[in-house]
């Protein structure tokens, strides 16, 4: 079969990941498509920068818009990140060019993911986000694969790593704040801007996306009840400790009787649950189906060589030549959840 050519726009920390993910089991990884899937061509913005990976095979755009246009890839693998600007002209130019996309980006698509992926579908392309729920957890694949046959009640979870990293580390070492934040940068969990993630931002694109994928309705994180973990302090963590309970970031979508019901808040846990025993990078999503039940998916939920895992997923989909389904649907309504404050879960 003929090669699937891979074109990454972004060399950040998952980009990188990429690269190396792709170097060291790209040939097993076209074993399992049987089909090759080469990396041609690279995109970014500082060519000189060390990224630890060996960068000369691969033809260089400076513009990401060229790249997304170029006769040489099939596949635009979008990993600049942000809103809107170069990671939303790249993606609808490669779409409108006749590639699939691959992107980690939430910001993206949580704002423009309905449209994206309508334009997508009249394309004939598929449009793949795996790497933007919860980093190597496979969430997306489960709720349109594994979960098809059920209605779910509801779908919650830990969907920032940046966030339990900090909150964890709050409780177990007594770190501040601001320690525990300038690690989990370091380590290349957190967002470029890192507003994003305490101030819970990140989470509700997530449980945007989650929404929209579990309940078949539209993509809305401006509908979201929003509040982050800034004002946390290890005082409040103390005090929960002491009434046996932990301090979790959740998202959280359910179905109410008056619509789909979507929040973010720091949430007081039972210490004997399990999503409390949930901790640093990790994430966890649960989906409850009305047949199979509930099941809770836990792994990495942040840094580059999780996210590139989830990347690479979406890669061999586009190379076996599985098609993404389009994204949400409005169908079931959302309220508008302005209850505010820190509760039991
Ligand atoms: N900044 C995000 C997090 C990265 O900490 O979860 C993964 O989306």
């Amino acid at each position: 079969a003929s090669a699937l050519r891979l074109g990454v726009a972004g060399l950040g920390t998952v980009g990188a990941s990429l690269v190396r993910l792709l170097t060291k089991n790209g040939a097993a990884l076209a074993r399992k498509c049987g089909r090759p899937v080469v990396l041609t061509a690279v995109s970014a913005r500082d060519r000189t920068r060390d990224r630890g990976v060996d960068l000369s095979g691969f033809t260089w755009f400076d513009d990401p818009v060229e790249l997304a246009r170029s006769g040489e890839i099939d596949v635009f693998v979008e990993l600049i990140g942000g809103a809107s600007g170069p990671a939303e002209a790249s993606v609808r130019a490669a779409i409108a060019s006749g590639k699939h996309v691959v992107t980690a980006n939430k910001a993206l698509l949580a704002r423009h993911g309905v449209e994206l992926a309508g334009l997508a579908e009249r394309a004939g392309v598929s449009l793949n986000y795996e790497a933007a729920v919860a980093g190597g957890i496979p969430i997306v694949k489960t709720l349109r694969e594994a979960m098809a046959g059920n209605s779910v009640a509801r779908v919650y979870g830990i969907l920032n790593g940046t966030c339990n990293y900090i909150l964890t580390r709050m409780e177990r070492e007594g770190l501040s704040f601001a320690e525990c934040l300038a690690d989990a940068q370091r380590l290349g969990y957190a967002e470029a801007d890192p507003t994003f993630d305490i101030e819970g931002n990140d989470t509700a694109h997530k449980l945007a996306l989650l929404t929209s994928l579990a309940f078949g309705c539209k993509i809305s994180a401006d509908d979201i009840y929003l509040e982050g973990i800034t004002s946390i302090t290890t005082a409040d963590i103390r005090a929960a400790d002491e009434l046996g309970y932990r301090i979790k970031l959740l998202g959280v979508a359910q179905k109410t009787d008056s619509g789909i019901e979507q929040r973010v808040h720091p949430t007081m846990v039972p210490k004997s649950s399990a999503i409390a025993r949930i901790d640093g990078v990790l994430n966890a999503v649960a989906v409850d189906g009305d047949f199979v039940g509930e099941i809770v998916l836990v792994g990495p939920g942040a840094g580059g060589d999780a996210t590139a895992s989830s990347v690479a997923s979406d890669i061999a989909d586009i190379a076996r030549g599985d098609v993404a389904p389009a994204l949400g649907s409005p169908s079931d309504e959302l309220v508008d959840y302005t209850r505010a404050g820190m509760r039991r879960h």
